[in-house]
């Protein structure tokens, strides 16, 4: 378990799986799907997860549950694409409750995610991408110190409207670690 001050990382599971269906049906799969509005079922979800089980994605990704102090789950926070070879890895992020954005739970889990990818994966770069039109990540990118390294113009629809597609990376040489980072953003346990 990875535990940070507003929430904990945990490996992603049944108590997780329980909530996936409303996580992706609700806006949270919107703006993690970049604008997508799709029904999934129940039986979908499970089957994609026993197909990721079955492959070897649990090698080349990780699935973290994201929960609060006192066990509520909250979404999921995973690292995808994960390269041993480049020690190049990709970052996801949904926290499924829109009653919980804007709390500072997103970063909290962000943090502890990246500490995880450079010194216990010993990753050296990590990147991920959003549209355009998500605001708290484009925030939080600038908070963290994520550097805007491409942008693929009207690459994603939201609601009819084409958005641009930008790709965040961090250097591991640029990311001064947890402790210094909660320092500087001034995050609080509640
Ligand atoms: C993106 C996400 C992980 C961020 O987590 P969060 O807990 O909501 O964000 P935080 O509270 O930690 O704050 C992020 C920043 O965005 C700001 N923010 C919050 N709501 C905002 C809004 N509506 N518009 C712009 N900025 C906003 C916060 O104020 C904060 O910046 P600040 O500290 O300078 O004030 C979370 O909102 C989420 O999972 N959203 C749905 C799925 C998604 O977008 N996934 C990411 C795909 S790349």
């Amino acid at each position: 378990m990875l535990e940070g001050l507003l929430v904990d990382l945990v490996p992603y599971g049944k108590r997780f799986m329980e909530n996936a269906h409303r996580w992706a049906n609700n806006d949270s799969g919107f703006w993690a799907g970049m604008g997508r509005r799709e029904f999934v079922t129940q039986a979908q979800i499970e089957a994609e997860y026993r197909e990721w089980r079955e492959s070897n994605r649990p090698e080349t990704g990780v699935a973290f549950g994201v929960q609060t102090k006192d066990g509520k789950p909250l979404g999921y926070f995973g690292i995808n694409f994960l390269s041993y070879h480049s020690r190049v890895a990709n970052l996801g992020a949904n926290i499924g409750e829109p009653d919980y954005w804007g709390g500072g739970y997103g970063t909290d889990a962000l943090l502890l995610l990246l500490d995880y990818a450079f010194d216990t994966l010993d990753m050296r770069r990590v990147w991920l991408i959003t549209m355009t039109l998500n605001e708290r990540v484009l925030r939080q990118m600038e908070k963290i110190g994520f550097l805007l390294e491409a942008r693929q113009r009207k690459a994603t629809i939201a609601d009819g409207v084409p958005y641009d597609v930008v790709v965040y990376g961090l250097l591991r040489e640029e990311w001064p670690g947890r402790v210094a980072m909660i320092d500087r953003l001034g995050l609080r346990a509640r």
